[in-house]
């Protein structure tokens, strides 16, 4: 697939993304032997993501979506969550781990560690497929991470500028002009 013009470079092939996502299920089967495990995917991004992880695991795996509303508080100059869409399903007692495409700031991640911490699962944990460090504002546990990136604007696999790109089947870097004023 040739990359549209506004791709600046690929940063992750599908071939590297496929692998590593192996190795990554291969360390969550062998964490939650013997137990049946939750991934709750954040809407939309984690999406592609989930989908690919959840095939490469080999202990019984439900699945579950949260959609959520990212808005900035002007007052305190950060960024907000809330849930739009909540889980179809009680996840009290359950093994869960919360699947992301991107921890950034770190905010989103944990608004919804929080929120979901009140509803008494087993465990609960993060699995990532992206972690840019560089803009993190708060500290937040990351179980499993499939790679860090630079501080650039990213886009494929799930990721979007503007609701574009998602279905790229790599993970590129945009150009300097686009994406949420990254360098
Ligand atoms: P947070 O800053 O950690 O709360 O991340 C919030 C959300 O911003 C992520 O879940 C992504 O959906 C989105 N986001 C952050 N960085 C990027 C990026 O480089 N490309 C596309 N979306 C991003």
């Amino acid at each position: 697939m040739t990359p549209p013009p506004e791709i600046e470079r690929v940063l992750f092939t599908e071939e590297q993304i496929a692998a590593r996502i192996r190795e990554v299920a291969a360390g969550i089967s062998e964490r939650y032997r013997g137990r049946s495990l939750k991934l709750i995917g954040v809407l939309k991004g984690s999406v592609f993501f989930l989908t690919a992880l959840a095939r490469e695991l080999t202990i019984p795996v439900k699945i579950d979506f949260l959609g959520i509303s990212s808005f900035t508080d002007s007052a305190r100059g950060s960024g907000m969550v809330r849930i739009a869409k909540d889980l179809d399903d009680p996840i009290e007692g359950e093994d869960v781990l919360l699947v992301e495409d991107i921890v950034d700031t770190g905010l989103t991640s944990r608004y919804l560690l929080q929120t979901l911490a009140g509803r008494s699962p087993n465990s609960l944990g993060i699995c990532t497929l992206l972690d840019r460090t560089p803009r993190r504002l708060v500290q937040v546990p990351i179980e499993f991470r499939c790679f860090e990136i630079p501080d650039r604007f990213v886009v494929g696999f799930g990721l979007d500028y503007k609701q574009l790109y998602r279905h790229l089947r790599y993970i590129a870097v945009m150009h300097p002009d686009k994406g949420k004023g990254l360098a």
